[in-house]
């Protein structure tokens, strides 16, 4: 496919240069450099230290930035003519979106183009910890296969289950196909009513701490705001039932996970996959001792073709912007 942009190279002066803050696929690096636009890649394979970024923003039109990039106030501030931060991501609460407002800076995520990818990962590990693969995986390695046992591992069902999907969205639309699909019953929180699962899935919508009571897999969907951050906390994990295993793609915020931690060690509840962390990279205390819990580097979308989409997607906002167009993934506006 061949996109034609208006060259937005207007004079040596007015050329717009874009940082971007670690090597991302290069179709989007491609697209923006085919538009004329001037590209920066910091090049260590590590997240861009604060330095750098305070020292980029005071020249740069565009930032393109990733999950791992903390732009808060302070780095917004030194901001020199920045017109757009386009984020290599869904979520964007790395990102101070009330500053960039007030600076007139628009905000850009990645929304659609990850969404099957994520919500197989979500799939991928109600599965992995419902039947045990990374325990039976790390026991055929480790030489402990003696052969085929009738009382072996045994786990849970998933089809004939219940799946709680918290936040309804793109996302948590997704996941509730393929429980459709996997023959589960789907219960769903979320402000507004989903009418597409309820209608295509059978999906009922419940008050919160009714679903977290219900479900025997909770899956987590929502963004990281101030309403969701710790949303699973002490509390709602003891309503969970003992037998159930809980699920998140989304922020590790939206868990309390020193909580979680309690919860696992008193059996409140029976395990849980985790592809985000509260504090990621670190993981809490002890979270890493439970076998019965699946732990993942933040792979939700992290597929060749997904990846390579994002990064289209988040060269063509800046694109938009730089011709004088309304960026099509606006958030802050
Ligand atoms: C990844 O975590 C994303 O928000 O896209």
């Amino acid at each position: 496919m061949i996109i034609f942009f208006h060259n937005v190279k207007r004079g040596p002066e007015m050329i717009w240069k874009v940082f971007v803050t670690r090597e991302i696929p290069a179709a989007g690096i491609d697209l923006l450099r085919a538009a004329g636009l001037q590209v920066e890649v910091y090049e260590q394979d590590q997240p861009v230290p604060e330095a750098v970024l305070l020292e980029k923003i005071r020249d740069c039109d565009a930032l393109l930035c990733l999950v791992t990039d903390a732009i808060t106030a302070a780095v917004i501030g030194r901001a020199g003519r920045l017109k757009i931060i386009a984020n290599y991501a869904v979520g964007y609460n790395n990102i101070d979106l009330q500053s960039a407002r007030q600076h007139g800076i628009v905000v850009t995520n990645t929304p659609d183009v990850l969404t099957e990818a994520t919500a197989d990962l979500a799939f991928a590990l109600i599965l992995a910890c419902a039947r045990r693969l990374v325990e039976g995986d790390q026991l055929v390695r480790q030489g402990n296969f003696t052969g085929w046992s009738p009382l072996m591992m045994l786990g849970t069902d998933v089809s004939g289950q219940t799946i709680g999907i918290i936040g309804a969205g793109r996302i948590g639309t997704a996941v509730a196909r393929r429980a459709h699909g996997f023959g589960m019953s789907i219960i769903y929180a979320d402000n507004a009513v989903n009418k597409l699962i309820e209608k295509e899935y059978r999906a009922q919508r419940k008050e919160l701490d009714d679903l977290i009571g219900t479900a025997d897999f909770i899956s987590l969907h929502v963004p990281l705001i101030d309403s969701t951050r710790h949303l699973i906390d002490q509390r709602r994990l003891q309503l969970m039932k003992s037998s159930a295993l809980l699920v998140n793609t989304s922020r590790g915020a939206v868990i309390d996970e020193e909580a979680l931690v309690r919860a696992l060690a008193n059996k409140t509840i029976a395990g849980a996959g985790l592809d985000v962390y509260e504090h990621e990279p670190l993981l809490a205390q002890g979270l890493a001792d439970f076998k019965n819990v699946v732990l993942l580097p933040h792979l939700g979308s992290a597929t060749n073709r997904t990846r390579e989409a994002m990064a289209r997607l988040a060269a063509q906002n800046i694109i938009a912007v730089a011709s004088g167009r309304a960026a099509p993934n606006a958030v802050n506006l």
